[in-house]
């Protein structure tokens, strides 16, 4: 493509110059450490950058997240017209504040908060599910330490209890918050926190147990009954009081839809506190996610700022001051859009395509299925036999066809199980899933013809099968695949950003 400009260059004033982008900008190295000292034409600059941006991924073909990729063009509209709203400015877009609480109220509902019909409820839109889980943390971690004060007991060791599943925004709450981690191990075919194994690693420093709905890894839903449950005869037995938080980031969009029987919300009475990403099965593009609290009473008032706002109070509780207000409108959008009618018709198509996508690659025989029929609508899978060939190399093959497939190894104690994961959103059609399977079956055929990587000569793989074979010479076959698992996660390991 040609771009035209009228910029003259010193040499060539006086002249009307007709440059071309190729001839002119493109020659130079673009600015990556200092900011340039000139400025170039609008349209140049958007051609420097839209074109290095061709090399990123087509979203749409990103099977690896669980992030909206598409939207409707009306709602693309709301979203461009308030661009240059900040949201904090709530005196100066009351509207807006209006569309966050009345989200905050019909997810509420929907959650199964015990409030009234026209009640408020109590909670926040923030960045995403990350954030919500900051909140949450900290308000949980505020409410043990006051009691703990108030009993005169030690209050500086909180710990959580999840599962080593857990996404890696808790590592960053704990880590950030100063808040221990006690994560429960996973075991090979069993890839979700085991409630009873939480409950006894609680103890009186224990904030809350957190809970997902919605594996990041399987999709697998946690058995959030049977842990409040277990929970709630622990608490007895010792006095403690001890909370549930639900990471429902992407199961909260789908399973009061897909399996409103299913009790996993503010019906189980240990559920103080729900996030769920507005941006996941929310339908929103990346930018929302929202924490609901059961009452007043979970979210300590000592860490909610009061903002006056149209001579009323708006308790507002976030991280960041500014951020856009474009998400939050998008997200009302959607409610009023599709109503709970329109949100289950959306996650039945997710369903089926993602039994479509199962039972193709099922028929391959080639891999075993990890997921659950009940669940976020995904299929994980890992290959029957790895001493070969590895879903690493699956995963880079299909990037050839135009697929970003995530291939990744489970926490502690599975990670000698490496994985695939296909995330079924809205825009993966029944048509997208047939030709997936198909061009993951020409992938498997093609690896049949290639020599194994631990065969080649290659110095990276040398390396590892030297360190491999010094250690373990005379290694059964799974002890080879866990050492193949381990030398592909190091490899990935930096490159990739793992499970999102
Ligand atoms: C279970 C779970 N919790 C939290 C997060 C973080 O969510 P967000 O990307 O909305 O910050 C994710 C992301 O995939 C997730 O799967």
């Amino acid at each position: 493509m040609v771009i035209t400009s009228t910029v003259k260059e010193p040499e060539e004033q006086g002249q009307s110059l007709h440059c071309t982008f190729a001839s002119r900008y493109v020659r130079d190295p673009v600015p990556k450490f200092k900011m340039p000292g000139k400025s170039i034409p609008k349209d140049a600059a958007y051609q420097i950058i839209n074109d290095e941006l061709m090399l990123d991924g087509a979203p749409r073909l990103n099977l690896a997240s669980f992030v909206t990729t598409w939207m409707e063009p009306e709602c693309d509209k709301l979203i461009m017209d308030s661009l240059n709203k900040n949201y904090v400015d709530m005196d100066e877009y009351p509207v807006t504040t209006e569309l966050q609480n009345r989200c905050v109220n019909m997810i509420a509902h929907l959650f199964h908060a015990p409030i009234e019909e026209d009640e408020c409820a109590v909670g926040v839109g923030t960045v995403g599910s990350s954030e919500a889980i900051m909140l949450a943390g900290l308000a949980f971690k505020r409410k043990w330490q006051t009691k703990r004060k108030s009993e005169g007991k030690p209050y500086d060791k909180p710990n959580i209890v999840t599962g080593a599943n857990v996404q890696v925004c808790w590592e960053k709450f704990a880590r950030y918050f100063e808040v221990e981690l006690k994560e429960v191990k996973l075991a090979e075919g069993y890839y979700v926190m085991d409630p009873a194994k939480a409950v006894e690693m609680v103890d009186e420093n224990t904030i809350c147990v957190a809970a997902i709905l919605g594996s990041t890894l399987t999709g697998e839903f946690e058995d959030v009954k049977l842990l409040n449950e277990l929970l709630t005869k622990k608490n007895n037995e010792t006095g403690w009081n001890i909370p549930i938080h639900v990471d429902a980031a992407s199961g909260g969009f789908v399973a009061p839809f897909l399996y409103p029987d299913l009790e996993w919300d503010f019906r189980v009475p240990l559920v103080k506190s729900i996030n769920v990403s507005g941006h996941k099965y929310g339908l929103v593009y990346p930018g929302v996610g929202w924490v609901v609290w059961r009452s007043k009473d979970d979210l300590p008032d000592e860490l909610v700022f009061h903002i006056n706002y149209l001579g009323s109070d708006q308790p507002t509780f976030t991280l960041n001051f500014s951020k856009g207000s474009s998400q939050i409108i998008a997200q009302y959008y959607q409610f009023i859009r599709l109503g709970f009618e329109g949100y289950k018709s959306v996650m039945e198509n997710c369903l089926e395509n993602a039994r479509v996508l199962k039972e193709g690659i099922e028929k391959l025989g080639r891999f075993n299925i990890l997921s659950k029929d009940i669940g976020v609508p995904l299929v994980a899978f890992s290959l029957k036999e790895s001493t070969q060939h590895t879903v690493f190399e699956v995963a880079d093959h299909l990037r050839k066809y135009g697929w970003i497939v995530p291939a990744y190894t489970m926490p502690p104690d599975a990670q000698n199980i490496a994985v695939l994961r296909v995330v079924i959103r809205e825009d993966f059609s029944h048509s997208l899933a047939e030709r997936l399977v198909s061009d993951i079956e020409k992938v498997v055929k093609l690896l049949d013809t290639l020599p194994s990587p631990l065969s080649t000569k290659a110095a990276h793989i040398t390396a590892i099968t030297n360190e491999i074979s010094d250690e373990k010479v005379g290694n059964s076959a799974i002890e080879t695949q866990k050492e193949i698992a381990k030398y592909w996660k190091r490899l990935v390991d930096g490159k990739r950003v793992g499970a999102c």
